[in-house]
C-alpha cells in the first residue's frame, strides 16, 4: 500500500485514519470512484480535503489529503479483487495487496477452523502465528475459538486488527505485533501457522525459504498441545513431520494447500484428499486406506478418470480407483480406467471414443473424420507441447472432443473422448 515517495509510516497512518469519521467518508466516496485511475485520484484527493477540512481540529487525523485518498482508493480497489476470496464481506474488510494475494480464501479456512473447533471445544486458545490480514483468525474466531494474532509486519498488522474490529470480533481476536518466534506454543490449546511463502522477490518453493522458516515452524507446531499448519500444495511428503497427519485441499478442481494436523483429539489418516466446492456444500473427503491393495493396471476400458489434484499430490489414486472399480492405465500415471461408469467427487469421467498410439498424422486424421472444432487437450506423462499441437492440428469441424494424451510404459498413447456430466 505504499505508494512511490510515501515511507511506509506515511502509508500506517493513512490506513489508520480510514478508520476515523473523515477516512469513512473518503472510503465510502472511494467504492463508487470513477474507474479512470486519474480522474479516481483527483476526486477522491477533494473530497478527503473537504472531509478533513470539516472534521472538528481535534479529531482531524494527522494526514495528507493526498495519501488519504490513495489509502481509500486503494482500499475499494482491494475488496473489488477481494470478492473471489471472500464474498460480500470483502466489501467491509481491509487488505494490503501483498496480504490479499495470501489470505486463505473463506471456503478453506471455515473447514480447518471447524475441524480445529471441533476437536478443541468452544473458546479453546489458538495462537496464529504470523496472521498476515487475518482471514484465517477470522475463521478461527468464528469457529469459537479465541486467538491471539501475532504479525511481524506493522502495517499487516494494523489491517487484521482492523478486520477483527469490521466483523465484530475483537473480543475473541486479538491482534499484536510481534515476532511469531517469541510465542511460546506450551501456553496454548493449540497453534496455526500460515508462514509466508513469498518475499518482495516473488512465490518461494522451498519450505527453507518460507517466513518463519519450516524448521522454526515445524518446533512451534511440535512445542504446541495441537496445531494445523498451512502449507503449499506441492510440499515434498519428505518434509512432513512424521507424526503429522496431511490434507491435501483442493477447492472446485483447484489444488490449494497441503494442511498438516498434529495432536488433535480426532483420530485422523495420516493422507486425506479434501475437496471443497465454491457452492459451500459438505467436504468431499478421500482418506488413507492402509490396508488397500495398490490399483490394478489395465488397458483402456469405455471410462477414463482423471483424479482431483488433491487425490494426486495425497497419492490416493489407488484408493479412488477402487471407488470406481478402476485400474491404472500405467502404474505410474494418474489416469484410471473402468467399465463402469460411478459418480464420484475424486475424479472426472470421460468416455472413450477411441484409442491409438499418438502420431500428429492418425490424431489429425482422427480428428478429422469426428468433425472436431473445439478440441481440449489433456496430457498426463506426455512431453507434447499442448500449444504447439493445438496450431499444428487447426481443427476445423463443429463437434467438441477431450483429447487425452499419456503413456504405457513407453509407448504414447492418445484417447479421444468426451466428458460424462450427467452422472447416474
Ligand atoms: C501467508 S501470510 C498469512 C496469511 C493468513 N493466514 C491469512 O489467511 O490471512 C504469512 C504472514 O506471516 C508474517 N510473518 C512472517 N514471518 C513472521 C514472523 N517471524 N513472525 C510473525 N509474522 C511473520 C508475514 O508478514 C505474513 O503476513
Amino acid at each position: 500500500m505504499v505508494s512511490s515517495g510515501q515511507t511506509a509510516a506515511d502509508a500506517a497512518a493513512a490506513f489508520a485514519a480510514l478508520s476515523t469519521p473523515a477516512g469513512r467518508r473518503v472510503l465510502t466516496a472511494a467504492g463508487s470512484a470513477p474507474a479512470d485511475p486519474l480522474k479516481a485520484a483527483t476526486a477522491l484527493r477533494r473530497e478527503a480535503e473537504e472531509a478533513l477540512a470539516a472534521a472538528a481540529a481535534d479529531r482531524a487525523p494527522d494526514v495528507a489529503p493526498a495519501d488519504l485518498a490513495a489509502a481509500a482508493l486503494t482500499q475499494a480497489r482491494l475488496r473489488e479483487r477481494a470478492r473471489g476470496k471472500f464474498g460480500e464481506r470483502a466489501g467491509r474488510m481491509f487488505f494490503t495487496s501483498p496480504g490479499l494475494e495470501q489470505a486463505t480464501r473463506r471456503s478453506v479456512t471455515a473447514y480447518r477452523a471447524g475441524r480445529m473447533a471441533a476437536a478443541l471445544g468452544p473458546g479453546a486458545r489458538v495462537a496464529d502465528l504470523g496472521c498476515g490480514i487475518g482471514a484465517d483468525a477470522i475463521g478461527l474466531a468464528e469457529a469459537g475459538l479465541t486467538v491471539d494474532a501475532v504479525e511481524a509486519d506493522p502495517l499487516t498488522a494494523a489491517v487484521a486488527a482492523a478486520n477483527a474490529e469490521a466483523l465484530g470480533l475483537s473480543e475473541r481476536m486479538r491482534v499484536r505485533e510481534g515476532d511469531a518466534a517469541a510465542v511460546r506454543p506450551e501456553d496454548y490449546d493449540a497453534v496455526f501457522c500460515d508462514p509466508a511463502r513469498r518475499t518482495t522477490r516473488g512465490r518461494v518453493f522451498d519450505p527453507d525459504a518460507y517466513s518463519p522458516s519450516w524448521d522454526a515452524v515445524t518446533d512451534l507446531a511440535a512445542r504446541a498441545p495441537a496445531s494445523c499448519v498451512k502449507a503449499a500444495p506441492g510440499i515434498p511428503h519428505e518434509r512432513i513431520p512424521a507424526q503429522a497427519a496431511a490434507e491435501w485441499i483442493s477447492v472446485d478442481g483447484e489444488l490449494k494447500e497441503t494442511a498438516l494436523w498434529q495432536g488433535l483429539a480426532e483420530a485422523r489418516p495420516r493422507r486425506a484428499a479434501v475437496l471443497l466446492r465454491g457452492d459451500g456444500s459438505a467436504p468431499a473427503v478421500l482418506a488413507e486406506d492402509p490396508g488397500a491393495p495398490t490399483a490394478p493396471v489395465g488397458p483402456p476400458a469405455r471410462y477414463l478418470y482423471e483424479p482431483d489434484n488433491a487425490v494426486v499430490r495425497a497419492h490416493l489414486v489407488a484408493e479412488a480407483a477402487a471407488r470406481v472399480e478402476g485400474a491404472l492405465l500405467d502404474p505410474d500415471i494418474a489416469y484410471i480406467t473402468s467399465d463402469r461408469l460411478v459418480a464420484t467427487p475424486f475424479a472426472r469421467a470421460f468416455e472413450v471414443h477411441e484409442t491409438m498410439p499418438f502420431s500428429l498424422k492418425r490424431l489429425r486424421s482422427a480428428l478429422r473424420a469426428k468433425d472436431a472444432g473445439s478440441v481440449t487437450i489433456k496430457k498426463r506423462g506426455s512431453a507434447v507441447d499442448v500449444d504447439k499441437l493445438l496450431r499444428d492440428l487447426k481443427p476445423k469441424g463443429s463437434e467438441s472432443v477431450v483429447v487425452v494424451l499419456t503413456r504405457v510404459g513407453d509407448h504414447p498413447l492418445c484417447l479421444l473422448c468426451s466428458e460424462v456430466t450427467a452422472l447416474p
